[in-house]
């Protein structure tokens, strides 16, 4: 890994944690997306759209029309989702990492440097939906630094804080467009535990699921 170091997060960190969260999770709209179009209820509502159109008005401008209309407002709920997504972490946790994640003993953030830039971001905290184990949080790493290990020894460096600590695994969520995420979550040793939808209408009309994964540890020998 070409000259990366991993510290603990810094005040003066705060712009570039929350650059570097946003910008990696909107890069998932193009896919979320191409996920939502291949859903078989979202092909049948446009096919019907562009047939009864079609029979109607004995037109074919006005559904094809009516079909682009559909797909660009399609994306704008997409587009809403994740900027949602966004806003309500940066308010909840990212907006106050010292507070969220500093001052308590089983919980941490760390930053990735290279040549003193912030290149990569993870966190981890007591879990609220898995009481009893530690869930790593906020993993995201700049483009140009991708391929190269980074993520891997962030989340390395979350397993070894979470085994000194004596929790038996660390368990994380990731959503179904996430793929080079969960590339990275079995390269790194995690099972999927289980799939469910966001208890959340847009997201459920989307059919938008969600994965756990777990890592069990093994407990240092004495
Ligand atoms: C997921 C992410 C953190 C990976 O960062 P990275 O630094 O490029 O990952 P690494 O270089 O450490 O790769 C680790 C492993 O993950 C897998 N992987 C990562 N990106 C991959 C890709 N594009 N294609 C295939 N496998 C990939 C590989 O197994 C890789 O190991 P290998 O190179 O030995 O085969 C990065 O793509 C990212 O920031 N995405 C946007 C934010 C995000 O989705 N975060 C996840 C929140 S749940």
């Amino acid at each position: 890994m070409a000259n990366i170091q991993i510290r603990k997060y810094q005040d003066e960190d705060a712009d570039v944690v929350k650059e570097l969260f946003t910008l990696g999770m909107s890069e998932h709209v193009p896919s979320s997306f191409t996920h939502v179009l291949k859903q078989p209820l979202t092909q049948m509502f446009l096919m019907v759209t562009f047939c009864a159109l079609i029979t109607s008005s004995k037109s074919f401008l006005l559904p094809v029309l009516a079909v682009t209309l559909v797909l660009a407002a399609v994306r704008q709920m997409v587009v809403y989702m994740f900027n949602k997504y966004i806003e309500t972490t940066l308010k909840k946790d990212l907006d106050n990492i010292g507070r969220t994640y500093l001052r308590k003993n089983n919980s941490c953030f760390w930053v990735a440097e290279s040549d003193g830039r912030v290149v990569g971001t993870v966190g981890c905290l007591p879990s609220e939906r898995a009481p009893g184990f530690l869930e790593l949080k906020r993993i995201s790493v700049r483009r140009s630094h991708r391929g190269m290990g980074i993520a891997k020894a962030l989340c390395q460096t979350v397993a070894d804080f979470t085994r000194e600590r004596g929790f038996p695994a660390v368990i994380l969520y990731t959503s179904v467009v996430q793929t080079d995420a969960q590339k990275l979550y079995e390269h790194m040793g995690y099972t999927k535990i289980r799939e469910f939808l966001i208890p959340e209408l847009t997201a459920k009309i989307l059919n938008f699921t969600l994965f756990e994964y777990r890592k069990k540890l093994i407990k240092p020998s004495n």
